[in-house]
């Protein structure tokens, strides 16, 4: 089979390491991938954005399936467009990836089918959303209803940062906002739960904990993602069958009253408090790097499970895991995620192991005269998986430490709380 995939993330190089295993796989696109898809697939220089290049190098090339990684794309419509000109294509359509791309669509689905979430009320300008906050228990949070990549979202302990938050999203911070939503603030640990589906069935596609805030201790900005780590310790039989049965099927659900099938990767984070799932939000799609975590567990084909879910027969598919903890530290441009130079040159990659417990995941590099160049904010993923976190975090840091990158950071205490417990 020929195959494209869509996006140029360290989830992207992730999902194609995983595809090249598969003897069912002849060649492999990266659109426009990075210097690690490069190694192992051939990278197309064109924009994610540019649907029609898109086609006509997916009919030149007579590739026979396109895999899209980012929400961008997805909530864009990417899928309905290569549909209606008859291409195979793994994601779900503009019309469900609104789970992602309107929080007040997911919130909605929540309150009709009684999904666990926060509380919330939705506001369309300063002087509505003012006057609410006036009377409400802090701390709040308060969402930007546009598709931020993980910003756009703030924790507010008082009235004067809730309002300030509430100056900034009316004020374009995210793009155009025409709704604002207060949402009651969800105290436990968070947990994100994946599942693959066929738009017939699904299946759960695993579970990890990101770490989100820049700095150690999780303190700091929000970013992308500074690591994360699979399984998660949160999961029991008891919390998976409440997630299922409370959150995952009432929505799937929603979808096919509205019409719709979901087809693709479904990824729900959650907040667990005392066993109990409350879902904070959907993402349509991997997560970055929950991705890169949880791949290196999956003992099955994944070019074989993503063509049973594009032939609506996952169901007969098995899938199986490696009873492994896998970490995953991303290493950093100095400055990320505020602002950071590019075009930096990584030497000593050569120093690095990789193996069947040690992985390197591309992010924002780029391949010059057969250098290796950073160019984006998350540079590089390491990934380890091992008998026990704490062996598959050093072997990481040691890794990290022989490249001795100096233009980069990256978080020693990716992990603690399932390590220093
Ligand atoms: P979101 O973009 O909705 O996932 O929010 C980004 C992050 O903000 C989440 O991963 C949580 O850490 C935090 N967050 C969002 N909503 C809530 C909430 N209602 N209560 C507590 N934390 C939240
Ligand atoms: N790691 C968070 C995300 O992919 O949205």
């Amino acid at each position: 089979m020929k195959i494209a995939i869509l996006g140029s993330g360290g989830r992207e190089h992730a999902l194609a390491f995983q595809i090249s295993k598969s003897p069912k796989l002849k060649k492999m696109y990266c659109i426009p991938g990075n210097a690690g898809t490069g190694i192992i697939a051939e990278n197309v220089k064109i924009e994610i954005d540019d649907f029609k290049k898109i086609y006509e190098f997916v009919e030149s090339a007579d590739i026979d399936l396109v895999i899209v990684g980012p929400e961008k794309p997805l909530v864009n419509g990417i899928v309905n467009f290569l549909d209606k000109k008859n291409v195979k294509v793994f994601g779900p359509k503009q019309e469900v990836a609104q789970l992602e791309g309107s929080k007040i669509f997911t919130k909605q689905i929540c309150e009709k089918y009684k999904i666990p979430t926060a509380k919330f009320g939705t506001f369309k300008n300063k002087e509505e959303t003012f006057k609410f906050l006036q009377n409400v228990k802090m701390p709040i949070v308060i969402k930007a209803d546009v598709l931020a990549a993980g910003k756009g979202v703030y924790i507010c302990k008082d009235l004067e940062s809730s309002k300030n938050a509430t100056i900034e999203i009316f004020n374009g911070k995210f793009g155009k906002a025409d709704h604002i939503l207060v949402e009651e603030f969800l105290e436990g640990e968070e947990m994100s739960y994946f599942i693959i589906s066929d738009g017939k069935s699904f299946k759960s596609f695993n579970t990890a904990q990101d770490h989100k805030r820049v700095g150690e201790g999780d303190v700091g900005k929000n970013t992308g993602g500074m690591g994360a780590y699979s399984p998660s310790s949160l999961l029991n039989p008891e919390l998976e069958s409440k997630i299922i049965n409370r959150i995952i099927k009432p929505t799937l659900n929603a979808i096919s009253e509205i019409g719709e099938t979901y087809v693709g990767f479904l990824y729900a984070g959650l907040m667990i408090k005392h066993n109990d799932p409350y879902l904070i939000e959907y993402n349509v799609r991997m997560g970055d790097p929950e991705c890169q975590t949880i791949l290196p567990l999956l003992k099955s084909d994944l070019l074989d499970l993503i063509i049973s879910c594009c032939e609506k027969n996952l169901e007969k598919q098995n899938i199986e895991w490696y009873e492994k903890k896998s970490l995953c530290i991303v290493l950093c441009s100095n400055g990320y995620p505020e602002s950071y130079k590019k075009n930096i040159e990584i030497q000593n990659f050569n120093n690095l192991k990789q193996d069947k417990n040690n992985f390197i995941f591309h992010a924002g590099t780029e391949i010059i005269s057969d250098k290796i160049y950073a160019t984006g904010g998350r540079v590089l993923n390491f990934v380890s998986t091992s008998d026990e976190f704490i062996k598959s975090r050093n072997q990481i840091i040691e890794q990290i430490k022989k490249l001795s990158w100096k233009n980069g950071f990256y978080r020693s205490d990716i992990g603690h709380k399932v390590i220093n417990k």
